[in-house]
C-alpha cells in the first residue's frame, strides 16, 4: 500500500495529517517519521551549463547522500518555448490525489523578457511525465516569471502556486526602462491548468527578492526561505499562523542562512524527527551544498556532510519517497 502521506512531505506540500500528538509542539518541527514508510529522496534539478531535468535517487534513506539516475542524462527535455529550463520543483499533489499525482513545475531559461508563463508536467507514477504544458500565470507589464513553486494549501483546498517577479511602467511596453523590485507572487489553482489573477505575496521593495521556498511544519507553522538578490544571500522567516500570517526572522531583522547563495530548499527528514536538511546554490561555485537543523526557531544551520552530495546540482527540489517509489525509480534509471 501506497502511504506518500498527508504529512510535510517537502517544501511544496502543506497538508497535515496524522501527525502523532505527542511530536507537536508549538513553533516545533512535527515529526513524520514513524508515521509512513518512506525510504529514500527524489533529487529533481537542473544543472548549470544544461538547462533540463535531472534526477537524482537517495543511496538508501540518507538526506545528504544522492546518486543520478539514468546515467547523468536528463530526464525531461522541453520541447516547447527556447527549449531550456532552469529550477524545477516537484509538488506532491494534495487533497483526494495526496500520494497519486505529482508536478514538476519549471520556467523557460532563455527568454527572460516576455516569459510570463510556467512549464508543467504530470505525473501519477514518477516514471511517466508526459509531454509539458505552458501556462501564462502572470500579468503583461510583469519582465519574468522566475523560479515557480506551490504548496498544497489545506485550509484553501487548492495549491498556492509562487514565483518571482518584477514589473515595468504601464508606458514603457518594450520594458527598456527601470523596472520595480523583484518581488514574490502567486496565484491559486486546483489543477495547474487554471490559475487565479496573480497577486503579491512578498515585496520587500527596494531589495528584490527571488527563490521562495516554503517548508510546512505541520500545525499551520511554516519555515520560509528566500533569497535577498540586492546582497545574494538567503535568509529564512517563520509563522505560526499559516501562509498569511505573521513571518517573522529567527535571529533578528538582519540575521542570514548563508551568503553567496540562491535556490533555497528544504526537506524534512524521513527517520530522524525534527531533523531538517536545507540545500543552498553556491551559484558561482559548485552548486549546491546541505545545511542541517533541528530547531527552526533559531537560526543555526550547520554544514552537513558533502561528501555524497553530488558536486554541481542547481537550484531544484526532493520529495521523499516510498520503497514502491524508490523501487520503480531505481529499475527504470537506476
Ligand atoms: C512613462 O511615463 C512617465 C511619467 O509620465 C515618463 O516619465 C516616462 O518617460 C514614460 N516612459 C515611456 C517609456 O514613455
Ligand atoms: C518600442 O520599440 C519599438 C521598436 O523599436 C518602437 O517603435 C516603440 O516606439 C517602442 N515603444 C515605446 C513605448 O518605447
Ligand atoms: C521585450 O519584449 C517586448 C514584447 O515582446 C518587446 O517589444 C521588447 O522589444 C523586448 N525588450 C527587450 C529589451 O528585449
Ligand atoms: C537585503 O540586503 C541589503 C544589502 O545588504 C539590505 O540593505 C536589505 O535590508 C536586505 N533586505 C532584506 C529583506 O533582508
Ligand atoms: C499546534 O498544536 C499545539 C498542540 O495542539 C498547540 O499548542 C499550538 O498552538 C498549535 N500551533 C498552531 C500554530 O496552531
Ligand atoms: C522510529 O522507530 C524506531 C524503531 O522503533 C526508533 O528507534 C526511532 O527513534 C523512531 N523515530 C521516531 C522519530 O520516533
Ligand atoms: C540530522 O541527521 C543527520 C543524520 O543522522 C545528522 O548527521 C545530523 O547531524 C542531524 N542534524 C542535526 C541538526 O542534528
Ligand atoms: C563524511 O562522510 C564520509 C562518507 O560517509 C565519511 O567518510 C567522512 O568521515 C564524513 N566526514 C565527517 C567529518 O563526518
Amino acid at each position: 500500500m501506497k502511504i506518500i502521506g498527508l504529512v510535510s512531505i517537502l517544501c511544496a506540500v502543506g497538508a497535515v495529517a496524522a501527525i502523532p500528538t505527542q511530536s507537536l509542539h508549538f513553533g516545533s518541527i512535527a515529526a513524520r517519521a514513524n508515521t509512513t514508510s518512506l525510504v529514500g529522496y527524489l533529487g529533481v534539478f537542473f544543472l548549470g551549463n544544461d538547462p533540463n531535468i535531472y534526477f537524482y535517487l537517495s543511496n538508501g534513506n540518507d538526506a545528504i547522500s544522492f546518486s543520478a539516475l539514468n546515467g547523468g542524462n536528463p530526464i525531461l527535455v522541453p520541447t516547447l518555448g527556447t527549449g531550456g529550463v532552469r529550477d524545477p520543483s516537484i509538488v506532491s499533489a494534495g487533497g483526494a490525489d495526496s500520494g497519486k499525482k505529482w508536478y514538476i513545475t519549471t520556467w523557460d531559461a532563455s527568454q527572460r523578457n516576455g516569459s510570463l508563463s510556467i512549464f508543467i508536467w504530470e505525473s501519477t507514477d514518477l516514471i511517466n511525465w508526459g509531454t509539458e504544458r505552458l501556462v501564462q500565470v502572470e500579468n503583461d507589464d510583469a519582465g519574468m516569471v522566475w523560479a515557480p513553486d506551490a504548496i498544497w494549501d489545506a485550509n484553501k483546498g487548492q495549491y498556492l502556486v509562487h514565483w518571482a517577479s518584477r514589473f515595468y511602467p504601464a508606458n514603457d511596453t518594450n520594458h527598456t526602462g527601470t523596472s520595480g523590485a523583484d518581488m514574490i507572487r502567486y496565484a491559486y489553482t486546483s489543477d495547474f491548468v487554471t490559475f487565479s489573477t496573480p497577486q503579491t505575496f512578498i515585496d520587500y521593495s527596494p531589495t528584490s527578492v527571488i527563490d521562495l521556498c516554503i517548508l510546512s511544519l505541520g500545525n499551520g507553522s511554516y519555515a520560509r526561505f528566500m533569497k535577498n538578490e540586492t546582497a545574494t544571500n538567503v535568509f529564512m522567516e517563520r509563522s505560526d499562523s499559516g501562509l498569511f500570517g505573521t513571518w517573522t526572522r529567527p535571529g533578528g531583522a538582519t540575521a542570514i542562512v548563508r551568503s553567496s547563495v540562491e535556490g533555497p530548499y528544504a526537506y524534512m527528514d524521513n527517520l530522524v524527527a525534527g531533523n531538517v536538511t536545507l540545500i543552498l546554490d553556491y551559484f558561482n561555485g559548485d552548486g549546491y551544498h546541505p545545511f542541517t537543523s533541528n530547531d527552526l526557531n533559531v537560526d543555526d544551520w550547520a554544514d552537513a556532510n558533502r561528501t555524497n552530495f553530488p558536486v554541481g546540482l542547481r537550484h531544484g527540489s526532493v520529495l521523499s519517497v516510498t520503497q514502491d517509489q524508490y523501487d520503480a525509480l531505481s529499475a527504470m534509471w537506476g
